[in-house]
């Protein structure tokens, strides 16, 4: 059996609930071709079937050495810079910004620009790490420990009103109903919005043998960027990311689409005047630059 028809059963047993069998093609896999990849798809497994999977966000570390190495640092650096320059255009009314992380998109935009952010984070380790960074850096960024979705139900923001709301690689952790409400809110509270999304591959359920392909060629191209230091980031992110999206239900960690899908999704929630621009040709998919006005 090729590495890729190997993956993509012991992916597509994942996604099924089938995590022995899931684990003996992996491991199948990583004995017959010894490769980064399918050496951290076995180890992933294992870890699974041991312990659970676990939220990738909810432990800083994998994230936080995935993105601070590889192609990550020119596509950060590209997207703080778009972030500055919108802020530029947008700062007299507060500035939200979704999924904020540890701000490694803001926080360099706002040495740039100074601006109002309430940033919005549920990770209560990067919440933590952003509320440190802002209070070292005696930024006005206030900083609010939840989820977007509880945010746009919660009271206190009803009648809350941005310029500009801002969500770089953070709406595609929303599941598409709940993206569609948040858009629809935020359609109401702001007069643009600004997102950083990947024109991903399209990964509506089921993901067909060519997609898979597709997917299992970034990803070990993803993972040798990394292979001078691969841990936490191929443990703690880049394997979590990649079985979610074969797992349909809740073990899915992440909702991306292709370009054309997040236009569509500011369409249909009544923004107007949608700009894409390129921000970088990052391994996975290229990242785009999305802006959009309420009215
Ligand atoms: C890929 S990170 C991007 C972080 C940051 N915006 C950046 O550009 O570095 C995605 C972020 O979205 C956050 N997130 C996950 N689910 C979310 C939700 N339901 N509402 C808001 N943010 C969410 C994660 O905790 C994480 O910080």
């Amino acid at each position: 059996m090729s590495p890729d028809a190997g993956l993509i059963e012991a992916l597509r047993c994942f996604g099924a609930g089938e995590l022995p069998r899931a684990l003996t093609l992996a491991e199948q896999a990583a004995a017959d071709h010894p490769e980064p990849l399918t050496q951290a798809a076995a180890a992933h497994l294992r870890r699974v079937v041991g312990q659970g999977s676990a939220d990738v966000y909810a432990s800083p570390e994998g994230f936080a050495a995935f993105i601070a190495a590889g192609s990550n640092l020119p596509l950060y650096q590209q997207t703080s810079a778009d972030l500055a320059e919108a802020l530029r255009r947008h700062r007299a009314l507060p500035v939200l910004d979704l999924g904020t992380g540890d701000g490694r998109a803001l926080l360099p935009a706002l040495r740039e620009v100074s601006a109002r952010v309430l940033a919005v984070e549920p990770s209560a380790a990067l919440a933590n790490d952003l509320r440190t960074a802002v209070a070292k850096a005696g930024l006005a960024v206030e900083v609010v420990e939840a989820t977007a979705q509880s945010l746009i139900g919660h009271t206190n923001w009803r009648s809350a009103r941005f310029g500009l709301c801002v969500a770089t690689f953070a709406l595609q952790s929303l599941p598409r109903p709940d993206r569609a409400q948040v858009l629809g809110w935020l359609r109401d509270h702001c007069r643009s919005v600004a997102l950083a999304e990947f024109n991903a591959p399209d990964l509506t359920a089921p993901i067909s043998d060519g997609i898979a392909r597709d997917i299992i060629a970034r990803y070990r191209q993803g993972v040798a960027e990394y292979a001078a230091d691969p841990e936490p980031t191929v443990s703690g992110f880049l394997m979590p990311v990649l079985f979610g999206y074969f797992a349909a239900g809740r073990e899915r960690t992440n909702w991306e689409q292709p370009l054309a899908g997040w236009t569509a999704d500011l369409r249909a929630a009544g923004f107007r005047r949608v700009r894409t621009r390129s921000l970088y040709p990052y391994w996975w998919a290229e990242a785009f630059w999305i802006e959009a006005d309420a009215s």
